[in-house]
């Protein structure tokens, strides 16, 4: 089938590569100019693991290109996959949908036969609606559905998440458009995916209720692990214990610094929007979003408390800038809460990342920027491993020890071994144990 995938960003580039692997022929097109040029040089601007073999592989093989303009792709398309960005609207938090809506308009205007019209970036509830509505004002004789199907990708998983989903979400409201949708996943239904083919609104629910739901998840856990600190249970045997029930499950129940990145916190903060809007609030969520603010926030109090007190004067080594392992994406990470605050308390930085590092440069001021985990060690007063990056799992104990000038961790994510570290003479601070 024929594909045109509106956006290459994260979303939109993944599914435009997976795609074009399952055969399809897939023309994915962005307004940036450069970003193009940049994909048409073989240059993949996102760091996401496997994408580049995968977008070479399919280049070569004329499944996969990369354009500025829709008009000649979407002559011949079958559908197309609206991921252009949907950042946080200033003011008031809602999703902003005026890249969505001009893609629709765009889309209508050029249309020359039947086509479905997929929204892949995260909507809100009752957009696809709406882009009904835009795209047939735009051209009133234009033949086309609209339907929702939310992806569920996560940076750093991003292929196998996409080419191995625990389910498809396909909201539509006409057998064509189902029927379409469904021969794009064709190749899922060999692995038995479960497909969940419903209405539009309740497509974009699932999406929102998701991210939302998992970002709750993480804050019981954390607001467990404070309490296991207080009472000497351990969270990780806690978390063990409880998603060893089916009902519970294990999955996202790592208690550790606070949730980041680009949906968990915009997501959440989007859907509240709408349920305030709507008149049915949703306050569990609400106290989700403010007790992972703070929480992010009181992550600097741990290292100063680990430091005596007080960090000021001294040197603290952090260890990981991202907001997760496998990604270069710095948006909402804690170290932009953690470094300026230790910063304000006086302690000089010296930090690394494996791929963090080019990003942060620009949202981080007066960091020494170190090229590896030791060299951020070297003479600091504390070492903090704030993203657990494989290159952190298994560093040498009694190196670390060498290079500090004082055998001090704060492990945020509880790569470490209390009894390990404590052996080894190191005062060990980590979460909920
Ligand atoms: C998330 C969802 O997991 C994806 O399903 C979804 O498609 C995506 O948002 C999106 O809406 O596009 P992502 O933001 O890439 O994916 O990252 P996650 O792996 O979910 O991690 C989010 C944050 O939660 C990170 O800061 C991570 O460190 C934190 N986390 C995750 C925990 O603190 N504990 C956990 O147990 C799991």
């Amino acid at each position: 089938m024929q594909i045109v995938v509106m956006g290459a960003g994260y979303v939109g580039l993944v599914s435009a590569a997976c795609f074009a692997e399952f055969g399809h022929k897939v023309t994915c097109i962005d307004q940036d100019a450069k970003r193009i040029a940049r994909l048409n040089q073989g240059e993949i601007p996102i760091f996401e693991p496997g994408l580049d073999e995968l977008v070479a592989k399919n280049v070569e093989r004329g499944t996969l290109q990369f354009g500025a303009g829709l008009l000649p792709a979407l002559t011949s398309a079958d559908a197309v996959f609206i991921a252009v960005g949907t950042p946080t609207r200033r003011g008031d938090g809602h999703a902003d949908l005026s890249f969505v809506y001009t893609a629709a308009e765009e889309i209508a205007r050029n249309l020359q036969r039947y086509t479905v019209v997929i929204t892949k970036s995260t909507v809100p509830v009752g957009t696809c609606r709406e882009i009904t509505k835009v795209m047939r004002k735009a051209n009133l004789k234009a033949e086309f559905d609209v339907c929702s199907n939310p992806e569920f990708l996560r940076e750093g998983s991003a292929i196998n998440d996409f080419m191995r989903p625990d389910r498809v979400i396909i909201g539509c409201e006409t057998e064509r458009a189902s029927a379409v949708i469904q021969a794009l996943y064709r190749p899922l239904y060999l692995i038995e995916t479960p497909m969940v083919i419903t209405a539009p609104e309740t497509a974009e629910m699932i999406k929102y209720a998701s991210n939302a739901f998992l970002a709750t998840k993480i804050t019981f856990i954390n607001e467990i692990a404070d309490l296991c600190e207080k009472t000497g249970a351990d969270v990780q045997i806690v978390a063990k214990g409880m998603g060893l029930d089916g009902r519970i499950g294990r999955k996202f129940l790592h208690a550790g610094p606070g949730y980041g990145g680009s949906c968990f916190p915009k997501d959440a903060i989007a859907l509240v929007r709408t349920a305030q809007d709507k008149g049915a609030p949703l306050r569990l969520v609400e106290a989700t979003i403010d007790i992972n603010r703070q929480r992010k926030k009181n992550m600097a109090m741990r290292v100063m408390d680990a430091c005596d007190g007080s960090v000021r004067g001294k040197s603290i080594a952090v260890l990981g800038l991202t907001f997760k392992p496998n990604t270069d994406d710095m948006r909402d990470s804690v170290s932009l809460d953690i470094i300026p605050a230790l910063q304000r308390a006086g302690a000089v930085i010296r930090a690394y990342d494996p791929a963090g590092m080019e990003e942060a440069k620009t949202l981080l001021k007066d960091v020494v920027w170190c090229n590896g985990p030791f060299e951020a060690m070297q003479g600091a007063d504390a070492a903090v491993l704030l993203t657990e990056w494989n290159e952190f799992r298994a560093l040498d104990i009694q190196r670390m020890k060498a290079a500090l000038k004082q055998p001090v961790m704060v492990d945020l994510r509880n790569v470490y071994k209390p009894e390990d570290m404590e052996r080894a003479g190191f005062r060990y601070v980590s979460i909920g144990r």
